[in-house]
């Protein structure tokens, strides 16, 4: 999963902020520098939030004219605090930033959060970069500029102007946008959803989303991250970061308008959403669409880790057992179904009429006592790795009462699997589900959540496991870049289509019988020798790039006679229809049968190199059944990209139709080769049967 590229993670400097952010998060010692009498000030709220919420270090407020505000003694400047300062938070005016930086670093202050906007997100890129240099010369961490600052439950420390009393949890929440990681916020804290963090990234000239989740990775209080994300700043790097934990992303501008507002927005770039999304995947992040997903996800990823992935729903209504149903086989989880046995376990603790099919079905009638039962069992029986609990609220039995039974029953086995809950109802069920929520068991109103969620949970275990996945940075044949600078020495940007083949051959992209003729003479020879026929002939000509429109291919040529024929005939045609190009022969390749698929190449702005493999032909045009992989990406990656196209069940063997995925696998790893030399690759189609894959026609752009 971690890519061995060149990147500044592993150097003496970075790991040094690491190491601040400790001091950041558990600091003896806290100074607000901007701290004000005056409510209404941003100034003030910190102040009053860190004094509230009830952090036992010291806290400084900084005013060069207040002797004391909310009854805490004032200092003029950070120098004369009493005491060393581990971390400041800074809300002076932008022009005085700079100034107090200074003197955190004086002060040898270690980490610092910048409340103050009016920097690179207006173009002032400048006084920006000067803050990231003086975080550097005296090593601090540094947070923003323009940000909220952050809370972290574990030390009771509310550095931020959001709302008071974040309920502690266990996921670290991350937000690149400010107004709404404060209103996100407050909607956790309606619905009771735990937090261990919320930070505030702002413009983050210094610590971003990589070196943050590597400091959550090592922090036992935090099981899942989740971040809310507008755009990357320099998406190479952020492929180098470390996933050890659970990452949930919500990731805007996905739309183009999206994107435009989300880069005026933070002064960042948004880059294509697919080459995101192909990020997010390789990394082994959960990208999710609505924030109440995410809050569910990451909820449910906080549970216990499964010993398997075998389900059972209990419920008091035969419809949302159907739903609950339907989103679990739309999503993949896999719920028990051994009759005989569900019925031997879980007859005695329902009415007759209920049901033991899984869903096992209480009914209206089976009351408290019977979800009881049914509860107790299911999480006592090894066999059932994970227990959904759906409740539909009735007059005769109030859900509180349910969630009260289920956290009792779920504390009493020491919380030994996962347990979901999805209440549908009115006030009651709400009030049930933040009473769950409140226990740290994930609760919603959706079933579809719940069943998103379990399957990431499910999947983690195959994502944790990535990491031992070995990522090369792959290298280029010596035969393959000699072709290449011939051409750029003659002063072309693309390849002729031997050329092109040449390369990818070298580099182990598998290839049909191909050759390069000049006369209709050598044209039969080769094909006649190397068993070539049926035959596919194409003009080779730099002057001519869309070749059957002047009459420059031919396919099936069966026999020697014929491929002399259409050889004149074909120079006949082309000379008449462009009659300035320059022909330099024909290629010719073996006619294949088999699935169209496309195999390709391009360069990111903010990522770099892309693999992409997708159904070809028409398909590509009409389906755009595409995935990406950034490069450099593992073998495993590569069985993961072919495994994600919609179309997947062609390569599985479809109505006789086949694929050879190894050679699919091995053209994908051959293609990331040359990708740091050439612009654009274009297979196009790779076409695949159970024989093997063979690249038919094939493109290269430097
Ligand atoms: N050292 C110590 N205190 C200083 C100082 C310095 N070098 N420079 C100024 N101060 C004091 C001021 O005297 C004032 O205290 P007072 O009320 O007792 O006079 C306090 O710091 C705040 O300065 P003030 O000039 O009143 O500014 P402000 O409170 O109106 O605004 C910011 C300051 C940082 C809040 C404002 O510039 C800003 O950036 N607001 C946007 C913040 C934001 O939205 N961030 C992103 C969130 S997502």
């Amino acid at each position: 999963m971690t890519a061995e590229v060149p990147s500044d993670a592993g150097s003496s400097g970075a790991a040094h902020k690491l190491q601040n952010l400790k001091k950041i998060f558990n600091p003896k010692s806290v100074a607000i520098v901007g701290a004000s009498s005056e409510p209404g000030k941003i100034g003030y709220q910190i102040l009053n939030n860190v004094i509230q919420n009830g952090f036992k270090g010291k806290v400084y407020p900084i005013n060069k004219k207040a002797p004391e505000i909310l009854g805490v003694k004032c200092y003029p400047n950070l120098a004369e605090c009493p005491t060393d300062v581990d971390f400041a938070v800074i809300a002076v005016p932008a022009p005085m930033v700079e100034g107090v930086l200074k003197e955190c670093g004086e002060k040898k202050v270690k980490g610092a959060v910048i409340i103050t906007s009016g920097f690179s997100e207006i173009g002032r890129k400048k006084e920006e970069q000067a803050l990231k240099d003086i975080a550097d010369k005296y090593d601090i961490a540094l947070f923003g500029p323009n940000t909220f600052g952050f809370v972290y439950t574990p030390s009771n420390l509310n550095a931020s102007f959001g709302p008071q009393n974040v309920s502690p949890g266990k996921v670290a929440f991350i937000s690149q946008s400010g107004a709404l990681g404060i209103s996100l916020m407050g909607w956790t804290m309606m619905e009771k959803i735990g937090l261990a963090a919320v930070v505030s990234l702002g413009n983050k000239v210094d610590i971003g989303e990589k070196e943050l989740i590597e400091y959550f990775n090592d922090d036992p209080n935090v099981r899942v991250i989740l971040i809310y994300m507008e755009g990357i700043k320099d998406g190479r790097q952020f492929m180098t970061t470390k996933v050890k934990k659970p990452i949930v992303i919500i990731k805007s501008g996905t739309s183009t308008r999206g994107a435009q507002a989300a880069a005026s927005h933070t002064g960042s770039l948004s880059g294509s959403d697919s080459i995101y999304s192909a990020a997010f995947n390789q990394l082994g992040m959960i990208r999710t669409r609505t924030f109440s997903q995410a809050f569910a996800t990451a909820s449910i990823l906080s549970l216990p880790e499964p010993k398997g992935e075998d389900t059972l729903i209990i419920t008091n209504g035969g419809g949302i057992g159907v739903n609950a149903t339907d989103e679990c086989e739309e999503f993949g989880v896999k719920l028990i179904d051994d009759q005989t046995w569900l019925e031997e376990k879980f007859r005695p603790s329902m009415p007759e009429y209920g049901s033991t099919k899984n869903p096992i079905d209480v009914t209206g009638g089976g009351g408290k006592e019977g979800y009881k039962k049914a509860v107790r069992v299911a999480l006592a029986e090894d066999r059932i790795h994970a227990v959904v609990v759906l409740y539909c609220e009735t007059a005769v039995l109030d859900p509180v009462d349910v969630a009260k039974l289920i956290i009792d029953e779920y504390n009493a086995v020491k919380r030994n699997k996962p347990l979901i809950v999805t209440m549908v109802g009115g006030e009651r069920s709400r009030q049930a589900i933040q009473t769950l929520n409140e226990n740290q068991i994930p609760a919603m109103a959706e079933v579809r959540q719940a069943a998103i969620g379990l399957k990431a949970l499910y999947n983690w275990k195959d994502i944790s496991s990535r990491s031992k996945e070995k990522v090369k940075i792959p290298e280029a044949p010596a035969k393959a870049l000699e072709v290449i600078e011939r051409v750029r020495k003659e002063g072309r940007t693309f390849l002729l289509e031997h050329e092109s083949r040449e390369v990818l051959e070298a580099c182990g992209v598998p290839m049909p019988k191909w050759g390069f003729a000049t006369t209709a003479d050598e044209a039969a020879g080769m094909a006649e020798k190397s068993q070539m026929y049926p035959v596919a002939m194409k003009i080779a000509s730099v002057d001519i790039i869309h070749k059957s429109d002047v009459g420059g291919v031919i396919l099936n040529i069966k026999n020697a006679e014929e491929m002399r024929a259409k050889f004149f005939q074909m120079m006949e045609t082309v000379k008449k229809n462009a009659p300035k190009a320059k022909i330099l022969g024909v290629n010719l390749c073996q006619m294949v049968d088999g699935v169209q698929c496309i195999v390709g190449m391009n360069k990111d702005p903010q990522f770099g190199p892309a693999v992409m493999f997708g159904m070809g032909g028409v398909l590509v045009e009409i389906l755009k059944d595409v995935s990406f992989r950034i490069v450099p990406f593992s073998e495993g990656d590569a069985q993961r990209l072919v495994g994600e196209i919609k179309a997947k069940k062609l390569l599985d063997g479809y109505r006789g139709q086949g694929a050879h995925k190894e050679s699919i696998i091995k053209t994908l790893m051959a293609v990331q080769k040359i990708a740091e030399h050439v612009k654009e690759v274009d297979i196009n189609p790779l076409i695949t049967n159970v024989a093997g894959s063979y690249a038919v026609d094939a493109r290269i752009i430097i």
